[in-house]
């Protein structure tokens, strides 16, 4: 442990990252600046070609960033696992998604962790930074590191959860530079944290928290999403609420937020998207029931999310209807399909969602979304790929029957909707600065 240690806070030490992905890139990008050396590993060819020419993928990841990676003798990306025997560390950022009946899809960690398991040699350090359920890796992990080898957890062989708090830029937040977020790492013994603390402190990391376990730092990642999702459903049923009652949520939400204390604003939307929020806490839910313990909260709170697409569509409905048209055959355009301003990210996202419900009820639908030109591959939406991004204009809104907001973008031009004359569903209230205009708060 101690030779790994001196190798790791003299910068000597050579990381390899498992999937340069959302998190894997940026993350490769600060040990690299911290000047480790870094080798990245991804199954995408794709991905490993245009980081190897000098070009990000990821919209929040400048050129430069990847330059510097590209230009380095420090660093190298490759798609044969081969190329990273012998690193002293790993850090592991491969997708948990959920299967197709919300258990967790722990085959990408557990797949690749085996194949590591016959490259280790020891005195090497193993840090999962893939959100998973508690015991994960001190339980599951740990037992295919170690299955066909001698290595001992705590002797040779380190293993340590650290999770990821990446806040995807433009988040209406101010965008936080990954090195400065406060950085968790839990180690499943003492010296496993150790090593890890030392990692990421040596690593660019200006705030390290060191927890007790990887257990602790497991749950405490379940707990700030799960925070989230519960808080979030909750102010979207409560929009609900007080619209049956003629009252008007936004201007609840002002009114509370004047306390001092005590309260967390969160403000309703379409439902909550991405590739965390909507999917960890149901490792937690998952996990709860092996102990015979439900999670109640986090389950309502996904059963409220689920409902908000078709109450948008609702409103789609009723506007239309208002104005004497069917939903059937009306030109509806989405505007912004991320699931969150300013990104160029649509996993999970409502809008998708929205979308669908629209098509089986026959409108024809177009979308507008300069962060998403064209609509990915997705698991669940397979209709929708590659339909690409159209212009908007005053000229075009006004061809509209029905215009809804699902993601209020910053970089659209609001004060064109001044002249739209078709109904406009507005699900963020981002039209709300805009004085008598056609506007549906949905
Ligand atoms: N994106 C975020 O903001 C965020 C925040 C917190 C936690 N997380 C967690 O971090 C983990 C990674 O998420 P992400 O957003 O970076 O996902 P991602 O899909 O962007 O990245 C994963 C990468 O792994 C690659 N990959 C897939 N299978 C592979 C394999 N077998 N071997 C090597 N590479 C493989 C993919 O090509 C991709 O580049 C997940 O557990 C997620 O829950 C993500
Ligand atoms: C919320 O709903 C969206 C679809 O509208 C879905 O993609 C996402 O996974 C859901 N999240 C939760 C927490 O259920």
């Amino acid at each position: 442990m101690e030779d790994l240690l001196k190798k790791i806070e003299n910068g000597r030490a050579t990381v390899g990252v498992i999937g340069l992905g959302y998190v894997g890139l940026p993350l490769a990008a600060v040990f690299h600046r911290s000047g480790l050396k870094v080798r990245g590993y991804d199954v995408d060819e794709r991905k490993v070609t245009l980081l190897s020419e000098g070009k990000s993928y990821i919209k929040h990841i400048g050129v430069d960033v990847v330059k510097d990676l590209s230009d380095s003798i420090r660093f190298q990306a490759t798609t044969k696992l081969e190329d990273l025997a012998g690193v002293d560390i790993y850090v592991m950022c491969l997708p948990t998604p959920l299967g197709t009946h919300e258990e967790p899809d722990m085959s990408y960690v557990f797949g690749t962790s085996e194949l590591i398991a016959k490259q280790l040699m020891g005195n090497q350090l193993f840090v999962l930074e893939s959100t998973t359920y508690p015991g994960a890796t001190d339980t599951d992990v740990l037992r295919i590191l170690t299955k066909d080898n001698q290595l001992e957890v705590g002797t040779d062989l380190f293993l340590a959860f650290s999770p990821e708090r990446e806040n995807p830029a433009g988040s209406g937040d101010e965008a936080v530079e990954t090195s400065i977020i406060p950085k968790l790492v839990g180690g499943v013994d003492e010296s496993s944290g150790v090593l890890a603390a030392a990692l990421y402190r040596c690593g660019g990391f200006k705030n390290v928290v060191k927890v007790k376990s990887a257990r602790i730092a497991e749950c405490s990642k379940l707990l700030e999403n799960s925070f989230r999702v519960v808080n979030i459903a909750l102010v979207n049923e409560l929009k609900l609420v007080f619209e049956k009652m003629d009252v008007d949520i936004w201007e609840v939400l002002d009114a509370a937020e004047t306390k001092p204390f005590g309260f967390k604003r969160f403000n309703p939307g379409p439902g909550v998207g991405g590739h965390c929020i909507p999917i960890d806490p149901f490792y937690l839910t998952w996990k709860a029931k092996e102990v015979g313990q439900r999670s109640e909260f986090i389950e309502i709170s996904g059963r409220v999310n689920a409902s908000m697409p078709s109450r948008i569509v609702d409103k789609v409905q009723l506007a239309l209807n208002d104005v004497g048209k069917a939903v059937k055959g009306s030109k509806v355009m989405l505007i912004g399909i991320a699931y969150k301003p300013n990104v160029d990210d649509c996993r999970e996202s409502p809008a998708l969602k929205i979308w669908e419900l629209l098509l089986d009820l026959q409108a024809a639908i177009s979308y507008h979304d300069s962060f998403i030109p064209k609509v990915p591959k997705t698991r669940t939406h397979k209709r929708l790929e590659g339909v690409e991004s159209v212009a908007i204009s005053e000229e075009i809104l006004s061809q509209q029957d029905a215009v809804v907001i699902v993601t209020d973008h910053d970089n659209i031009e609001y004060d064109m909707f001044k002249r739209v004359t078709c109904p406009v569903i507005d699900t963020r209230n981002r039209l709300r600065r805009l004085k008598g205009i056609n506007v549906v708060l949905a």
